[in-house]
């Protein structure tokens, strides 16, 4: 696998902007699709879904029903198929994490060593209070990229696509015209690199703004959660810690 040398900028709170040099392997034509285990069959995986599919990927959805996604992955195509979330994380070389919040202890213990063997995690879900109760409230004090990677120990775990509707992910990274960014928050070069490419295949600009800790504010109602350009995202990373 031929590796890549991406220039990455970092903001560092209280630091400022810091330019780093890694080498990451691509993911892009050298080494074609992968396949995408969902954990979870709904909005995120679905539009998500749609978006990965059209650059040649391949999809599993899952549920705790597959048979309820019936309809859903006919209308995906040929490339799209339902089922459980054993058989979703069984089938990815990458694994889409996007449930709701309270779900993910469970699944962290279920299913904890093999997602610590995949080349990339990413988690898309988000502890709402309104929705998840005390708990949310909890890893929000916490800070959840945190307390997601330690429910997970040595998973590569990425955030990103956490903060607005995910109808937005497929329909192309532009709002009037203008090109939007999308926030990513992690530390392993590898899944990041890989990460890199899945967020620009969405036709969102990566932004990588952080390590996983720093994921806490990519989430709805926080600074980074609304669509912004990668300006935008840069200018107010740089004010976070
Ligand atoms: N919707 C958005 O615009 C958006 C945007 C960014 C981030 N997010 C975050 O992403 C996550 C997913 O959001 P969503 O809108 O895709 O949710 P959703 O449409 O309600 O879908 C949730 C999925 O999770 C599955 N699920 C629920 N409990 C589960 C469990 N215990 N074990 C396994 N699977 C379980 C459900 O499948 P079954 O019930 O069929 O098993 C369902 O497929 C949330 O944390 C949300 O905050 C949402």
């Amino acid at each position: 696998m031929t590796a890549l040398t991406l220039t990455r900028r970092i903001f560092v709170a209280g630091v400022g902007m810091i330019a780093l040099s890694v080498a990451t392997p691509s993911f892009s034509a050298e080494t074609g699709p992968v396949k995408i285990g969902m954990i979870g069959g709904g909005v995120v995986s679905t539009n998500l879904a749609k978006a990965w599919i059209k650059t040649g990927h391949q999809v599993m959805l899952s549920s705790r029903n597959p048979e309820s996604l019936k309809d859903k992955v006919a209308a995906l195509g040929p490339n799209a198929r339902a089922g459980t979330v054993a058989e979703a994380v069984a089938f990815g070389d990458v694994i889409l994490l996007a449930v709701p919040y309270t779900a993910v202890p469970d699944i962290a213990k279920e299913y904890g060593k093999a997602l610590a063997t995949k080349i990339l995690v990413i988690d898309a879900s988000n502890p709402i209070p309104d929705r998840d109760g005390e708990f949310a409230a909890m890893v929000r004090k916490i800070g959840v990229g945190e307390y997601t990677q330690g429910l997970m120990p040595g998973a590569k775990l990425v955030r990103t696509f956490n903060g607005f509707t995910a109808v937005r992910f497929a329909e192309g990274g532009k709002k009037d015209g203008v090109q939007m960014g999308m926030p990513i928050s992690g530390g392993d070069p590898r899944a990041l690199g890989l990460t890199t490419q899945l967020v620009r295949e969405t036709g969102y600009e990566p932004v990588l703004v952080g390590n996983v800790a720093f994921g806490k504010h990519l989430m709805p109602r926080e600074p980074l959660g609304p669509e912004m350009s990668p300006d935008e995202i840069r200018r107010i990373a740089a004010t976070l810690k």
